[in-house]
């Protein structure tokens, strides 16, 4: 078939970020990456996104591997194409808020070591959130990509959207991204919704879409924003799609063919990185997700795929295995109550962590000092009303009082302090990059600082022999960050309660 393509669609590869930490808890080590780096930076993809709060965690937590310098090999292995990273708005890839100046150093030294693309989000859509490191990033001249948190609800209208698409590109953002982690977005949703910004915002400011793959619609919400105006659009090799992961990028190239659409990428280049995998993946076999299929029950939930197995072993860890349809009913109405926030790190850990204790411990009896933050402003202003009620609850069980301000604005500086206590340990380099791993991960860094000169581990099973080449010392975990100890208040009295986390993929 013959048609004159009218319209070219950029693509961002995923198989370096999110697809495996969509489908494998972020486990690929950096030897099993970098043979896909020259076909990938041959291919013509718009960019390719490589770096994030999940892939950072996984290196020091269980790879031994420092995440700069995977930074630095894949800048060195692909100087063509842009790279991009995820970037969680003032909370870097940390879970808490960092003070201005952090935020900064971190975007000059993530755009100094390769970082070109900035796709910076915020888990409320408070754009006040990410306004240092727009500025930041545009300050290195680096693209900032403003995004926007995809959710569903009754306050969640295609006008609010276009309104925050307004306010980002007010902002002064390079771009938007639309970001629905959760796999979501309906077709028809798609196309109102790139409709609405292009027609806003104007053709130039470019629009981008990230989709998940887990509920089996959003190939075709895809081709509806494409259709809509869409310029750049999110998936993976097909050797790492699908499932929890993404649309597969061969079946987005070949999906366009007749529809006066194409892309810049070669499908030979596209289709050497799709066998390179096929063995790479075979080796993390015991980290796959138990999500394979497909999951509709997340448009209800909105809880993506690969926090759905953690919830229900965290749930069979205290004897209550059977409650996880219950979980399910109250992950909603929690949500309600916080104003409707979109579930992505760290909100999607915080709604679904309190609607596990709701049904344990009956309603609102114990809130997590993390929830009392959310529904209290701590991190930052939420999209709808929130439930008075629980925001009483808040205030009685921590005695803080709500804020309305930027959350960051009550920070003091912090960076010389994180750098008097990160120099001393043993092992660290002295390096601003270090101070950073210090300051985000402050539990995990010393212990990596320590062990770092014994080079990358592997943790894949060797697939002729079944040899795991995993360090003895690493636990096998299926979740990225340890077993978490909440400090509830029930009746005034604190307790601990620890909880297994749930997995932070959602992004
Ligand atoms: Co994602």
């Amino acid at each position: 078939m013959e048609t004159t393509v009218q319209r070219i669609i950029d693509i961002t590869e995923l198989a370096l970020r999110d697809a495996h930490q969509s489908l494998i808890a972020t486990r690929m080590g950096i030897e099993d990456l970098t043979g896909a780096c020259r076909d990938l930076d041959e291919a013509g993809y718009w960019s390719i996104e490589c770096w994030g709060g999940a892939t950072y965690d996984a290196c020091i937590r269980y790879l031994n591997e420092d995440p700069w310098e995977r930074l630095r090999t894949f800048k060195r292995l692909m100087p063509k194409t842009p790279l991009q990273m995820l970037l969680r708005g003032q909370n870097l890839l940390g879970y808490r808020h960092y003070q201005d100046e952090v935020v900064e150093r971190f975007c000059y030294k993530s755009a100094e070591n390769g970082v070109d693309v900035f796709r910076i989000f915020d888990a409320l859509n408070d754009l006040r959130n990410i306004e240092t490191s727009v500025r930041a990033v545009r300050k290195v001249g680096r693209h900032a990509q403003g995004t926007i948190s995809y959710t569903v609800s009754p306050i969640h209208t295609v006008a609010l959207f276009v309104d925050q698409a307004k306010r980002l590109q007010d902002m002064g953002v390079d771009s938007i991204c639309i970001k629905d982690m959760a796999a979501i977005i309906k077709p028809q949703s798609a196309y109102d919704l790139v409709k609405g910004i292009k027609e806003a915002c104007g053709p130039d400011l470019r629009l981008h879409l990230h989709v998940h793959a887990t509920t089996g619609v959003t190939m075709v919400s895809l081709m509806k924003a494409v259709e809509a105006g869409v310029d750049c659009v999110d998936t993976a090799i097909s050797t790492m799609s699908l499932g929890p992961g993404h649309n597969p990028t061969e079946s987005f190239i070949e999906m366009l063919e007749g529809t006066g659409f194409g892309t810049m990428v070669d499908l030979e280049r596209v289709l050497r990185v799709k066998s390179y995998f096929v063995s790479k993946i075979e080796r993390y076999r015991e980290f796959l997700s138990k999500v394979t299929g497909v999951e509709t029950e997340i448009f209800k939930s909105q809880i993506p795929g690969g926090m759905l197995s953690n919830m229900e072993n965290q749930l069979r860890q205290q004897g209550a295995g059977d409650r996880l349809k219950d979980v399910l009913e109250e992950i909603p109405l929690v949500r309600k109550d916080t104003g409707y926030v979109p579930l992505v790190t760290p909100s999607s850990q915080i709604v679904g962590t309190q609607a596990v204790l709701n049904v344990l411990m009956g309603h609102y009896k114990v809130l997590t000092g993390e929830f009392a933050d959310l529904m209290l402003g701590y991190y930052g202003a939420g999209p709808g009303e929130k439930n008075p009620e629980v925001v009483r609850m808040a205030i009685e069980h921590t005695h803080k009082e709500p804020i309305t301000c930027r959350p960051a604005d009550l920070l003091k500086p912090e960076w010389e302090k994180l750098r008097s206590e990160a120099l001393p340990l043993p092992g660290c380099n002295g390096t601003d990059e270090d101070v950073l791993t210090y300051a985000m991960f402050p539990q995990v860094a010393p212990k990596f600082f320590a062990r770092r000169h014994e080079g990358p581990l592997n943790v894949g099973t060797d697939p002729l022999t079944g040899v795991s080449e995993m360090h003895p010392a690493e636990g096998h975990q299926g979740v990225i960050t340890g077993p978490i100890t909440y400090a509830v208040t029930v009746s005034g009295m604190e307790h601990k309660v620890t909880v297994a986390p749930f997995n932070p993929s959602t992004t």
